[in-house]
């Protein structure tokens, strides 16, 4: 069983951990550990269709986001992989200056100490200069940075299209054959025009 953690922080965009929890958690192979922050409830319920209740019912395992003692704490429980979607700019902060004094960012140490796959989804706009210092140094301690900005070449009709493109892409980066979006291929070219 893999385990991989998905951590929802107050960042605007709390669709994207929820769909992402949706996609992962109707896989059997894959062990989800779930942690929302104070501040990922309150978008949770005015974002989406979902209670927080009910999102933290779809993770194998939901944990306290207080709870430094929980499993995810520790790097001998052997956690794949996690991703935070949607990732504040704070918890960027705090991971990037190592201020681990709640379980997503003591998580995401830890994650960084054994040297495992961390996939930011970090929403803000404009970005200022310590935001993007944060994120260039996350970037360089092997951290994967992944923003979630729309592509525009396969047409989405909708938020969900928009949405599941980009929970596609985070999917590609953990290694987990999907059918989400619709990918770039020679149809799309040939139907726009660009085939030589
Ligand atoms: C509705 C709402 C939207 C927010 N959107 C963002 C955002 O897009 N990016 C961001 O960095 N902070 C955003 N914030 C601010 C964070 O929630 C705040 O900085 C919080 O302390 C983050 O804590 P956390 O990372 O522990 O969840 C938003 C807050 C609210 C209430």
């Amino acid at each position: 069983m893999r385990k991989i953690v998905i951590a929802i922080s107050g960042a605007t965009g709390a669709t994207y951990g929820v769909r992402l929890l949706e996609v992962l958690s109707s896989l059997e192979t894959i062990e989800v550990h779930l942690v929302i922050s104070s501040w990922g409830e309150k978008t949770i319920a005015l974002e989406t269709n979902y209670t927080p209740n009910q999102v933290k019912k779809m993770a194998t395992f939901c944990h306290d986001f207080r709870n430094q003692g929980a499993v995810i704490a520790s790097g001998s429980f052997g956690v794949d992989s996690m991703v935070i979607a949607p990732c504040s700019m704070k918890t960027v902060a705090a991971i990037a200056h190592g201020h681990a004094d709640n379980l997503i960012v003591r998580s995401a140490d830890v994650m960084l100490k054994e040297k495992k796959r961390l996939i930011l989804v970090p929403r803000e706009t404009p970005l200022n200069e310590i935001h993007l210092e944060n994120m260039l140094k996350l970037t360089r301690a092997g951290i994967i940075i992944a923003p979630p900005m729309p592509a525009y070449y396969n047409s989405p009709s909708n938020l969900e299209d928009i949405v599941d493109h980009h929970v596609s892409r985070i999917l590609d980066l953990l290694n987990i054959d999907n059918k989400l979006t619709c990918r770039w291929d020679s149809s799309i070219k040939i139907a726009s025009g660009l085939e030589y």
